[in-house]
């Protein structure tokens, strides 16, 4: 067997010193070595160009190595002073949003053409939606508590009481949050230190993750930009309950933001695992209401803590803009028609066309019953008529469904990170539509899913990104797609 050749550049576990020259897609900066041998390149996630960072080599094969970020040792002349507390959710804070864009808009072209083989993307590229707000741009927020915090003096874990996010890179340590951190509502963010304290003062045990184990787990906060309320979560487990007050914890709450506050909200939650808790465990109304109301393009959702919502309700009224205008080209395809609207959530955006398209006929598919539950509500609340939702998996309605093959002349499509299941999109290639408009939050799977797309005859017509997520590397697409 011939003898794996030794790499010429790096070694699997070096540390190494780079300058970052480029941006790939997903918040990854590009280094180079360059030596005898020639050229080689490093990525390092959460880094910029301009940076100078130290680094370890975790993975390398003959074309490229990737890097853990150890430091960044000189900062990128582009980064600014920002006001706000830096934390891990928000890496890029200190890059100005124009070079932001900038570098979100090629890199997801040239996943487009890399992975898509769509060569001529430019040409179909038609806007990059800006959100309207560039900071506070947050409707939820899930703080954690850590029995472990990070002392950056001394570079060490500390035994401490903290409330904040994990310390970037760890799952045991967390890293208080003293102030606004410029992403949620800064009046609450600059009052958690006093949440933290309150809480500290009880003597009860903040969570543990390697000993799993604790009192305090999460402090979850949604908030509504129509009304400006609060609805607030806290996850506890059930060990030490008794001795925890939480009608006076309410009290508090109430003391801090008077109005605001549209309710507590407990939930118990035992498991060990250290995932989202948010949604899990037995849940108890303490004071106020469980809901919020938002406003989205004129109509009005009722939000609980369980139902999934677009994170920026500001920007994503530009992203539903931006679908219905793509839906809307050309509407003698969708009035007196069916729609599909799959992987529809709580079927906001089926909503929206229905409501301006005339005897449009919505049928909005999505596996999360509660989502299929709140879809229905809300299309009642707001009155709009012509929409059937079903809680289902989107490969398996379409089976069950075959009445729909040859009827549909639009689908529209927002699948989650994973993008669409192969099997499911054959289904949908055989549904035989003459446009979809197909939504992502994550278009490395969207250019995937194009390549099988333009194979069965589908081109893209145009295609926008929409930045719901300033300072960090998220990006949604909308893209058009039309039989060719
Ligand atoms: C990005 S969200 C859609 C959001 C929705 N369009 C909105 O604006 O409210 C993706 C949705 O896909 C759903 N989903 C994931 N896998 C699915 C599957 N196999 N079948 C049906 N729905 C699925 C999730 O429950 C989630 O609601």
């Amino acid at each position: 067997m011939p003898r794996r050749e030794r790499n010429k550049f790096v070694k699997r576990g070096q540390v190494i010193e780079i300058l970052i020259e480029d941006y790939a897609f997903g918040g990854k900066g590009i280094g180079r070595i360059r030596n005898e041998h020639g050229e080689f390149v490093v990525f390092v996630p959460n880094t910029l160009p301009g940076q100078l960072v130290k680094a370890q080599v975790k993975k390398s094969s003959k074309k490229y190595a990737e890097c853990k970020l150890f430091e960044v040792l000189k900062p990128s002349e582009d980064e600014v002073e920002m006001p706000y507390q830096d934390i891990p959710g928000a890496p890029y804070i200190q890059l100005p949003i124009e070079k932001q864009h900038e570098y979100k808009k090629k890199s997801t072209l040239e996943l487009f053409k890399r992975i898509g083989k769509v060569a001529d993307i430019e040409t179909k590229f038609d806007e990059f939606v800006k959100s309207p707000n560039t900071f506070h741009y947050r409707n939820k927020m899930e703080y954690g508590f850590s029995a472990i915090g990070y002392n950056r003096e001394l570079k060490t874990d500390v035994d401490e009481f903290t409330l904040g996010f994990k310390k970037r890179g760890t799952w045991w340590c967390g890293d208080n949050l003293n102030r606004d951190s410029g992403l949620f509502d800064a009046e609450f963010e600059n009052h958690l230190k006093a949440i933290r304290t309150y809480c500290e003062a009880t003597g009860l045990d903040p969570w543990h993750a390697p000993k799993k184990e604790g009192f305090f787990r999460y402090l979850v906060v949604r908030k509504s930009y129509k009304t400006n309320k609060l609805l607030f979560n806290l996850v506890t487990t059930s060990h030490d309950l008794s001795a925890f007050d939480l009608n006076k914890f309410a009290d508090y709450l109430v003391e801090l933001f008077g109005e605001r506050v549209a309710g507590l909200l407990h939930t118990i939650n035992d498991e060990v695992g250290d995932r989202t808790i948010a949604t899990t465990g037995q849940i108890q109304l303490i004071y106020g209401e469980d809901k919020i109301v938002e406003e989205l393009l004129g109509l009005n959702f009722e939000i609980s803590m369980k139902s999934f919502f677009q994170t920026n309700p500001k920007c994503a009224e530009k992203l539903y803009s931006k679908v219905i205008e793509y839906a809307l080209e050309n509407k003698e395809a969708i009035d007196n028609s069916i729609v599909l609207d799959l992987f529809c959530g709580t079927g906001t955006i089926g909503q929206i066309l229905a409501s301006r398209a005339s005897n449009t006929k919505i049928v909005g598919v999505d596996i999360v019953l509660s989502a299929i539950e709140d879809a229905k509500e809300n299309a009642k609340r707001n009155n709009i008529e012509g929409l059937e939702f079903y809680a289902a998996d989107v490969g398996k309605f379409l089976t069950e469904h075959p009445e729909f093959n040859n009827k549909i002349r639009t689908i529209i499509l927002d699948p989650a990170r994973a993008g669409i299941a192969p099997k499911t999109l054959k289904k949908i290639i055989k549904l035989n539509a003459d446009r979809l408009v197909y939504v992502s939050c994550n278009p490395a799977t969207q250019a995937r899913d194009t390549e099988q797309l333009m194979h069965a005859g589908y081109v893209i017509k145009k295609l926008s990104l929409v930045d719901q997520f300033p300072h960090t590397a998220h990006i949604e697409t909308v893209v058009l797609f039309e039989k060719n």
